[in-house]
């Protein structure tokens, strides 16, 4: 069988892989089923995470540009930004991140000044605010004028875009985590991760199609309803189809996308902090309240409504987002307080 895919696009190492695959044992004993966590929140730069992997082929284009400044647009509190800063300093370049206000109502201390922006401000990235937090395209054309601005100074901008049209070149740094996924769990039932742009999910499916898995892999919606998640999974399928000039190995039946824990994007429900404290009381794992808190509660409902069955053998991925953790220390506290009354 073909354990690697072929790739021919630039490509900036960062990773730090293969990431480990650890089994979490408690877990698995009070679900009956063979649990294990891919930690790709170890993936190196910056506390790790999915981003790194998938910063490699948005960096390989940047520097085959001549980039000598990168911007991106996220939320507030957004990890894809934190992980481009610390890339950016790595490879030299400067750094301009649009923050938009993606949470209505967080306005704590934590929030706005801790976590991830304290890194960034570490990182001394450049900072300007977005207001509207669902207008991607709007986003991504702010953004084109702040770049255009930067090239009348003499730079030479790189953008990482956010609309979901947009190149799927993160999706390709997860087509190595299906290579190593299949020499670590050669007998994995099942994928479960957190999906938000869609590009984890697609690179790690088709990976794992490419090489003659039919494993399941089922996103936890973060952000989106389900119906609109499965096209962005679909669409960055079809973007890599384009850039590996190959036939799609992905059906449509393979894009499984579960909105069962969606409450609102980012606001640390109570589902999701029981979700945490139950992965850090029973096996240690430390997760974030905005996408791998959300992942595994997810999780627990498909164990829950038997969608994953007992004796299943499920890898969760970890895709990152500890410094999060921390921005929402506040209502961490609120939760756990509130246990004890
Ligand atoms: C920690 C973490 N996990 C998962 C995701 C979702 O990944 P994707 O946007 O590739 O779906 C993100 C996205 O920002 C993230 O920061």
């Amino acid at each position: 069988m073909q354990e690697t895919i072929p790739i021919s696009l630039p490509r900036y190492r960062l990773a730090l892989t293969p990431t480990p695959v650890e089994p979490l044992p408690n877990l698995s004993s009070t679900f009956g089923v063979d649990l294990s966590v891919k930690r790709d929140d170890l993936t190196g730069l910056a506390f790790g995470g999915n981003k790194i992997r998938q910063l490699e082929y948005y960096f390989g284009e940047a520097k085959t540009q001549g980039a000598t400044l990168v911007l991106i647009t996220g939320a507030v509190q957004s990890n894809y930004v934190r992980a481009t800063a610390a890339v950016a300093a790595r490879a030299g370049m400067r750094f301009h991140a649009q923050l938009e206000e993606r949470v209505q109502g967080m306005e704590t201390e934590s929030y706005r000044k801790s976590g991830n922006i304290l890194l960034n401000l570490l990182y001394d990235a450049k900072i300007s605010h977005y207001p509207d937090g669902d207008d991607e395209a709007g986003a991504d054309a702010a953004l084109r004028d702040i770049a255009a601005d930067y090239r009348r100074q003499g730079e030479t901008p790189y953008i990482i875009p956010l609309t979901p049209d947009s190149p799927s070149l993160g999706s390709v740094g997860y087509l190595h985590a299906a290579e190593e996924l299949l020499s670590q769990c050669p007998s994995a039932d099942h994928f479960v991760l957190a999906s938000g742009s869609g590009q984890t999910q697609a690179g790690l499916l088709f990976g794992l199609r490419m090489l003659g898995s039919d494993a399941r892999v089922t996103g936890i919606c973060v952000r989106r309803a389900a119906n609109e998640q499965r096209k962005r999974v679909a669409s960055h399928c079809r973007g890599l189809a384009e850039i590996l000039r190959v036939e799609s190995p992905v059906s449509s039946a393979d894009i499984v996308v579960d909105d069962i824990a969606l409450g609102s994007y980012g606001r640390a429900e109570a589902h999701v902090l029981n979700a945490i404290e139950l992965a850090a009381r029973s096996d240690g794992l430390i997760l974030d309240p905005v996408y791998t808190g959300k992942a595994f509660a997810g999780l627990l409902a498909l164990l829950g409504d038997g969608t994953v069955a007992r004796g299943d053998n499920v890898v969760f991925i970890h895709t990152g987002g500890t410094p999060a953790l921390f921005a929402y220390g506040p209502e961490i506290l609120k939760h756990l307080q509130h246990e004890h009354q």
